[in-house]
């Protein structure tokens, strides 16, 4: 037999003790499925309010894991299912960042089991969810604007809502407007980050109401009935106390910080993070290597434009593997790419390693004030507006499993957030000393930039730079005696 009630809690004839609860007629045609097909869900604490909540723009914010994304996915299900012929949209910066996040719980956890509506595209190619009452979920990515855009919705979920710019946020307001839904809202959800962000300045103006999320609004890690942490629980805080720098206050207790004694200060998503592009065929190409076992081992690619810009574009960020298997993994990635050089750490019998399987390496200068200075440089804004240094979006080849269980950066942008000076015995910053942890990917970058700016050491012998320049100048010679040539004429 059918059930016509969709979750264990009913989000819209909410509970007694609800007293903002509004009245709203029940549509025709809820979506009906069996028993087995059910996937018990409550909410508590931020992600209940939110399940209330009314407003327009309506944000979570709050540590990892306390059920944020769980309970804005779990509010569009049940809008879908409620009233029929809803339209929803889940959204992120770039669509390919949805696949093993929100798409996964809503799949595994939040949709009935076994609805037709888990049938067809694979996760990562789908466009949207089709409900038997033709609700409707798009999924998309703010990379590919103009999918996005060109509908209208009753509810959006933003996911990671700090990625985006406020103009992204302000053009998914213009689009509330199918009518289906008695209200229409824009719901989100964010891990913290610092207080100049354009989205925590919203919610202090008041445009955006914002819910704090803590962790005890998670019945996985929090028991409600003694007043204690599960077990599972303890293990997940114990893992966020280790964490080190901004990422401790922002992931554990969900402050809106900026990093105290940032060594990349100038550091800054909306400025630095830009779309991926197709990458010119005469654009220089470079590599730049960190080698790591238990810490992850790190290879960047980097592109340079004409003006001399560089451009992170593909990342290897991975623990446990041997360097063997990393040169395979290189050479994957790399395809047909040529690059002028690969700069690698020091560590000779790693680098022979590379060499055997077809991976020649320079050896990075490590001065390190002077890489420093030389990546700040290149993120301070130049004469023309921009700055020398960017992360292509979705650069990180795959993400390591151990990192993300740990807590730790999985990425060179999760390592700019937290990598700060070490502080001496007067609790201030020593300028020329920063604290040695997640600083792979940062290393790397300080190599790569290095050898860009700083010129290398030659590759070439005295001799043979020599007679190279010779040849040069001889040809230069020969140019300028042709009496055809320009300049002649020139007056
Ligand atoms: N009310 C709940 N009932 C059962 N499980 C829940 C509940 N809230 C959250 N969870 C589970 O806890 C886990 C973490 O939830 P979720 O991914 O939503 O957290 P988050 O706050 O979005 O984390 P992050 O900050 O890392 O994005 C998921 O497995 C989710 O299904
Ligand atoms: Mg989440």
């Amino acid at each position: 037999m059918a059930l016509s009630l969709s979750t264990s809690f009913d989000i819209f004839s909410c509970s007694p003790q609800n007293s903002r609860a509004i009245a709203v007629p029940v549509p025709r045609t809820r979506a009906t499925y069996s028993p087995d097909q059910r996937r018990p869900y409550e909410p508590f604490g931020a992600a209940l309010t939110l399940w209330r909540e009314r407003g327009s723009e309506v944000l979570l914010s709050g540590p990892a894991g306390t059920g944020k994304s769980r309970a804005c996915l779990e509010k569009l299900n049940a809008i879908c299912i409620r009233w029929a012929g809803a339209r929803a949209l889940i959204v992120r910066k770039t669509r390919e960042s949805l696949t093993e996040s929100a798409l996964v719980t809503l799949e595994e956890k939040v949709v009935p089991k076994g609805w037709s509506l888990l049938q067809g595209a694979k996760r990562r190619v789908r466009q949207s969810y089709q409900y038997p009452n033709g609700s409707e979920i798009i999924v998309g990515g703010l990379d590919k604007p103009s999918k996005v855009m060109s509908t209208e919705y009753d509810i959006i979920y933003v996911q990671e809502a700090i990625e985006l710019f406020e103009n992204d946020w302000e053009s998914l307001t213009t689009r509330l407007r199918n009518g289906v839904v008695p209200f229409q809202q824009l719901i989100a959800d964010t891990n913290p980050d610092g207080p100049r962000h354009w989205l925590y300045q919203r919610c202090q103006a008041g445009k955006t109401i914002v819910l704090e999320s803590r962790h005890e609004d998670n019945p996985v890690l929090w028991e409600r009935t003694t007043n204690e942490w599960t077990s599972v629980g303890l293990e997940y805080i114990r893992k966020l106390e280790g964490l080190t720098g901004v990422r401790k206050p922002r992931l554990r207790y969900g402050k809106w910080i900026q990093a105290e004694g940032a060594v990349y200060d100038d550091w800054d998503r909306q400025k630095h993070l830009v779309d991926r592009f197709d990458i010119p065929a005469s654009w220089r190409r470079i590599r730049a290597i960190d080698f790591g076992y238990s810490n992850p081992f790190v290879c960047l690619w980097i592109a340079i434009d004409d003006d001399g810009r560089m451009y992170v574009y593909r990342e290897l960020y991975r623990t446990r593997r041997t360097v063997k298997s990393h040169a395979g993994e290189i050479h994957r990635l790399s395809g047909e790419e040529r690059y002028e050089f690969t700069v690698a750490d020091h560590d000779a019998e790693d680098r022979a390693t590379l060499l055997e399987n077809g991976i020649g390496t320079i050896s990075a200068n490590k001065a390190v004030s002077p890489g420093i200075e030389a990546v700040q440089e290149r993120l301070k804004t130049a004469g023309d507006g921009k700055p020398r240094l960017f992360v292509l979006r979705d650069s990180l080849a795959d993400r390591d499993e151990e990192l993300i269980d740990a807590k730790k950066p999985c990425s060179i942008i999760e390592e700019f957030d937290g990598y700060a000076w070490s502080r001496g015995t007067d609790g201030k910053p020593v300028k020329e000393d920063p604290v040695k942890v997640n600083d792979h990917a940062l290393d790397a970058l300080r190599y790569a930039t290095m050898a860009v700016d700083h010129k290398l050491p030659s590759l070439e012998s005295p001799e043979i730079r020599e007679s190279r320049e010779r040849a040069q100048a001889e040809e230069l010679e020969i140019q300028w005696r042709d009496i055809n040539a320009d300049h002649w004429w020139q007056s």
